[in-house]
């Protein structure tokens, strides 16, 4: 998927993936995540998830990123958040209390830039990937983020044979191998939700099953 796919998509307001309202695996699993407060989650490929206002109202800092400005300009404007707004490497960066956004390109993060992070919360980024993309995505994340790091990953699987992504398809085993064996990897949640995704069951599917991940990299 290469960034003009995104950026299109976000300036012809096709983002069914956006919720309006917090996701539930976050509100329900997080704990599981037992970090301890203030720590800094990073979001990569956030959008304008409003995920992020509820890992702020928990006490936590946040540092995101999206590629796209319409995505986060709108984040800040629907939200009525106040930003500063500076220029940081590659990237424009939004501030706000406890909130960095940087705005680019997530192949073009650091190391340095992600240093105080001590969590990552996945929802609908790994699967907006392809998978030779979701390969690259991996190998830079595990780069980026520091050791002994956590990460809440929600993930979607089906048929690829019938529908073609994004969303793609991740399934379990894929989940274990990418994460590697010296990761604990714990399933929280799965269910087959088709019946909530109407849009999906005209593409064809009949079954979609959703698994939220709990997973902790020693
Ligand atoms: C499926 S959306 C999910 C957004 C968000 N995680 C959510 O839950 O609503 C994927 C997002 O990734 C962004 N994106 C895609 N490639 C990116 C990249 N290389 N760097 C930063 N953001 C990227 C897109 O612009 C899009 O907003």
């Amino acid at each position: 998927m290469q960034a003009d796919f995104w950026l299109e998509r976000w300036e012809q307001k096709q983002i069914g993936f956006h919720e309006e309202e917090i996701n539930s695996h976050l509100q329900n699993f997080w704990r599981k995540l037992k970090l301890p407060a203030n720590s800094k989650i990073f979001v990569p490929l956030c959008g304008k998830s409003k995920d992020i206002l509820w890992l702020l109202a928990q006490g936590y800092q946040v540092l995101a990123v999206e590629l796209s400005p319409i995505a986060v300009e709108e984040f800040f404007t629907e939200n009525h958040l106040e930003a500063q707004i500076t220029e940081h490497k590659e990237f424009q960066c939004w501030k706000s209390e406890n909130l960095t956004i940087y705005q680019g390109d997530f192949f073009n993060l650091n190391s340095n830039d992600l240093a105080d992070c001590t969590a990552v919360y996945d929802r609908a980024s790994m699967i907006a990937l392809p998978a030779e993309m979701r390969q690259k995505y991996l190998q830079h994340l595990k780069k980026i983020v520091p050791a002994l790091s956590r990460t809440l990953l929600i993930t979607l699987e089906y048929d690829q044979n019938v529908m073609q992504g994004p969303p793609f398809s991740i399934s379990e085993n894929e989940v274990q191998q990418s994460f590697g064996e010296n990761s604990q990897i714990e399933r929280l949640f799965s269910e087959d939700i088709i019946d909530k995704n109407e849009q999906f069951k005209k593409r064809g599917l009949t079954s979609l099953t959703e698994t939220a991940y709990s997973i902790s990299h020693c």
